[in-house]
């Protein structure tokens, strides 16, 4: 009996000593808390738990605080720790939220529990670790680690790596200040915030100037009134956002809340002035008009910044709002410096890179010229033109192509955007303007004769000067071709002649880029005042006729554009292969003898009587045969001036009364190879030298009544040879032709005609007459002779025997 009522009273103690604990009791008993009761002793929070009438104290063990290296803990923080109730475990459910003891800005912060297995976690790793111990007015739970309030949902959103890019976007979209000073804000925030926006959209809104458009898409994920996951009712909630649209809250059967159609996935992440939940995907503002796309806008996105910025300076900005139709070409902010831009050209250079039409890129083919909005030096309403270069044309697919496509030499970088009307074209570099002419032409060294005319003629300026020309320019080989022509008008007294030449080359007004020139021919007034006539073939070919071939039947006259579309500030250039004289003007056989070398030659001639007739004449033509002075130095010359009639013989003999004969001085070079590579391009391109000479020789009268002349093609050129003296072969050096159709031909030996003949040639007629005379003469006296001869001595013998037999 005694046994039980002792043990009845061991129990009844037990019992009572257990409950008659208060929290305070319990903390401070238990071996585990030292540090935490001292931290609580030291912050007066130990004496106010005795005045709790009922708490949870979330109590750290002292292994808890050894984690931690600074121990001190603020007031604030240990109120963290106590609930101003008692909850037990037990009683708890996975995420419910609980009311600390610690008040911020007026708002009670909450504790979040979550069950894990078993296990009950109050974040951070923080783990219950002894549930429940019960004090008479309260519990304490056993946790270990230190609980940290919430921080305000800046410092959340940071602190969280799930929230990155809308903390990021946050800061970008500077509504930073008003997340912190918040009060009970909520936050619906996705990893990926922009998802569902067009790359364009993203690319501008990653902009600062794009800040206001931001700050609308992410004020559209934010309610200004907290709403705590378990608050949620069941059914549809509508909540206003701070963007002003409304999101709709749905909670269904099970517990799954989306918002506009996005579930929750993570829900009451605690900041110290809000609350935030993470949504699977981004939900987006239904009206976005404030983010309506333009030029301007997706330009700023692609990095274009600089541009913009100009445009906009030089008071262009109309182009980046325009509803018009372009293309424009955009360099990215490094490759774009307009300080080597003359401020004067800054703002026709900025609408070089537009492009007039909208081209998709189908629409560029390679060697293209599309016009842009640039419009200076051209005159009237000339559009400066870019070119379109498509590396490699094989490649079918859209994506493949775009990378081998160039603006100028500026590479396309990315996918083209369409807005608004236009389509933008993101570029590697900046487009430069076409220079001037003065410029441009030194770059082609096949074109540096016709460069150095330009200057020495004096036509450069007004070459320069000339708004919206088309100039032809001829090669150096074109040059070469001329032959003494050439050297005439290139000598320094006939420089007015050279710059008609040269103005001749040059249409006023008039921009005949090739693809743009019409089928067939236009005649068209040059700077010279004489018109030229531009053919353009069913094949795309160009040609250009003076009036050299003003039949229209002298082909090797005909220049062809052998390089179209060289573009330049005040128009283009095409490159020609052959030069073309204007009709009027005057070359005389005179001007090309003056012109090189044939200076014995011009003095033989002015001993005569003909200078007049052959050197002046601009009539009748005459095809001058023209020894150079050094065939000359071969020569007794002072034999031949003290021979009058000698001389004139010489003279006449060099002198042809005929139009110069076709001859092509570089045979095997293009004559030939044009006849034969142009079959079949339907342009019926045949230009090569139709030579009058064939390889059998031809026949010509000279002026001397008695002999001819034999020219001869051979390899490599022509030879030259009187028909009484085939042995003697003057070779042709070049070749000049005179505005009458006469001409020049300059040969390295002097003709001699028949009697002046050096050396064992056959004899003249007379003397074979003679000596066929003289040796039948003399036939016929021997013959005679003999005849008689032996008729006497045939009469001897007779009589002598007629003698003897008499006596
Ligand atoms: C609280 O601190 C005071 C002095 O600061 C000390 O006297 C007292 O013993 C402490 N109480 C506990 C329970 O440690
Ligand atoms: C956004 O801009 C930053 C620089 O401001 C850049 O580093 C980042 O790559 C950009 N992001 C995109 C997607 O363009
Ligand atoms: C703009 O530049 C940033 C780096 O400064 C780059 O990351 C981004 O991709 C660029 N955007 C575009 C569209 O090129
Ligand atoms: C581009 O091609 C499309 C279809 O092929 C055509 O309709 C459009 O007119 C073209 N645009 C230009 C500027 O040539
Ligand atoms: C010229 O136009 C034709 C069709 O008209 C086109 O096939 C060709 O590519 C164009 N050439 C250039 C150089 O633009
Ligand atoms: C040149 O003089 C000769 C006589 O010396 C004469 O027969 C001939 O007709 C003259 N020719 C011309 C073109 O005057
Ligand atoms: C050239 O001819 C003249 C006159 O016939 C003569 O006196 C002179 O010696 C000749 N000169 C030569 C180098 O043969
Ligand atoms: C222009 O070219 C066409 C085609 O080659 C040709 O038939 C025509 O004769 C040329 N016209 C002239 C004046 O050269």
């Amino acid at each position: 009996m005694h046994v039980w009522l002792l043990l009845f009273n061991f129990l009844l103690i037990g019992w009572s000593t257990t409950f008659a604990k208060t929290v305070v009791e319990t903390l401070t008993s238990d071996d585990r808390f030292r540090v935490f009761v001292r931290q609580l002793n030291r912050t007066d929070l130990l004496q106010d738990l005795e005045h709790y009438p009922t708490a949870t104290v979330f109590a750290p063990t002292d292994e808890a605080f050894n984690q931690k290296i600074q121990a001190d803990m603020t007031r604030a923080e240990l109120l963290y720790h106590i609930l101003p109730q008692t909850v037990l475990t037990t009683e708890w459910h996975d995420g419910e939220l609980f009311k600390t003891g610690y008040t911020q800005d007026g708002r009670s912060q909450k504790i979040k529990v979550t069950k894990n297995k078993d296990q009950w976690s109050l974040g951070n790793n923080v783990n219950i670790v002894d549930a429940d111990l019960k004090a008479d007015n309260g519990v304490v739970q056993v946790v270990n680690g230190l609980l940290t309030p919430p921080k305000n949902l800046v410092q959340t959103l940071t602190e969280h790596k799930e929230l990155y890019t809308f903390s990021n976007l946050a800061k970008k979209a500077h509504i930073e200040t008003e997340l912190k000073r918040a009060n009970g804000y909520t936050i619906f925030a996705t990893q990926d915030v922009l998802d569902g926006l067009t790359d364009a959209e993203k690319d501008y809104l990653n902009h600062s100037e794009a800040k206001e458009e931001l700050a609308q898409v992410l004020r559209h994920q934010i309610s200004d009134s907290e709403l705590y996951f378990g608050k949620i009712p069941r059914g549809k909630t509508q909540l206003k956002t701070l963007q002003g649209e409304k999101l709709e809250l749905v909670l269904d059967k099970n517990n799954q809340v989306t918002v506009n159609g996005a579930k929750i996935v993570q829900s009451d992440i605690l900041a110290s002035n809000g609350v935030i939940h993470i949504l699977e995907k981004s939900i987006l503002p239904n009206n976005r008009d404030f983010l309506k796309m333009n030029l301007r806008k997706v330009l700023i996105g692609l990095n274009a910044t600089k541009f913009v910025t100009l445009f906009e300076e030089y008071g262009l900005e109309d182009f980046l709002h325009t509803k018009d139709e372009y293309s424009i070409v955009a360099p990215p902010n490094d490759e774009l410096n307009e300080r080597n831009i003359p401020r004067s050209e800054i703002q026709s250079w900025l609408k070089y890179h537009i492009i007039s039409k909208k081209y998709d890129l189908n629409n560029f083919t390679d060697g293209q010229l599309v016009k842009t909005e640039s419009d200076d030096h051209l005159g009237g309403n000339g559009k400066q033109r870019l070119l379109i270069h498509i590396v490699d044309q094989d490649q079918t697919p859209i994506n493949a192509r775009k990378k081998s496509i160039q603006f100028d030499h500026a590479n396309l970088i990315g996918n083209p955007v369409a807005v608004e009307n236009s389509i933008i074209y993101p570029v590697s570099r900046s487009l430069e303007l076409p220079r001037d002419p003065l410029s441009r032409l030194p770059l082609n060294l096949d074109l540096s004769t016709f460069t150095a005319s330009l200057y020495s003629s004096g036509v450069a300026d007004e070459i320069k000067n000339s708004q919206g020309i088309t100039l032809f320019a001829p090669t150096n080989e074109a040059f070469a071709r001329l032959g003494l022509l050439t050297k005439h008008l290139l000598q320094p007294n006939s420089q007015e002649k050279l710059a008609r030449v040269i103005k001749f080359h040059a249409i006023k007004h008039g921009l005949y880029y090739l693809n743009e020139t019409m089928q067939g021919e236009h005649r068209v007034p040059t700077l010279d005042g004489s018109e030229i006539n531009i053919n353009k073939t069913e094949g795309g070919h160009m040609y250009v006729r003076g009036s050299g071939a003003g039949d229209g039947s002298d082909r090797s006259v005909i220049a062809k554009v052998i390089r179209p579309d060289m573009l330049v500030s005040n128009g283009v250039i095409h490159k020609i292969d052959r030069i073309q004289i204007p009709s009027t003007l005057e070359i005389s056989n005179r001007d090309l003898l003056l012109a090189e070398n044939t200076n014995s030659f011009i003095n033989l001639i002015l001993k005569t009587n003909l200078t007049e007739q052959i050197l002046d004449s601009l009539d009748q033509p005459y095809t001058v045969l023209a020894p150079t002075d050094r065939a000359f130095a071969k020569l007794n010359v002072t034999h031949l001036l003290q021979n009058p009639d000698q001389l004139l013989r010489v003279a006449k003999l060099h002198v042809l009364p005929v139009a110069l004969p076709k001859m092509s001085m570089q045979p095997g070079q293009d004559g030939d190879r044009l006849e034969k590579k142009s079959k079949g391009d339907g342009d019926n391109d045949n230009r090569g030298i139709h030579s009058d000479i064939t390889t059998d020789g031809v026949e010509f009268s000279p002026l001397l009544d008695d002999e001819k002349i034999i020219i001869t093609k051979v390899d490599g050129g022509y030879t030259i040879k009187t028909k009484s003296n085939s042995k003697h072969l003057a070779d042709v050096v070049q070749i000049g032709r005179a505005s009458n159709a006469g001409g020049v031909i300059q040969i390295d030996r002097v003709l001699l005609p028949y009697d002046q003949t050096e050396g064992k040639g056959s004899l003249p007629w007379w003397a074979v007459l003679l000596i066929v005379l003289g040796v039948l003469a003399g036939a016929a006296l021997l013959g005679a002779l003999g005849y008689y001869g032996w008729r006497w001595w045939k009469e001897r013998q007779q009589g002598y025997i007629n003698l003897d037999e008499n006596h």
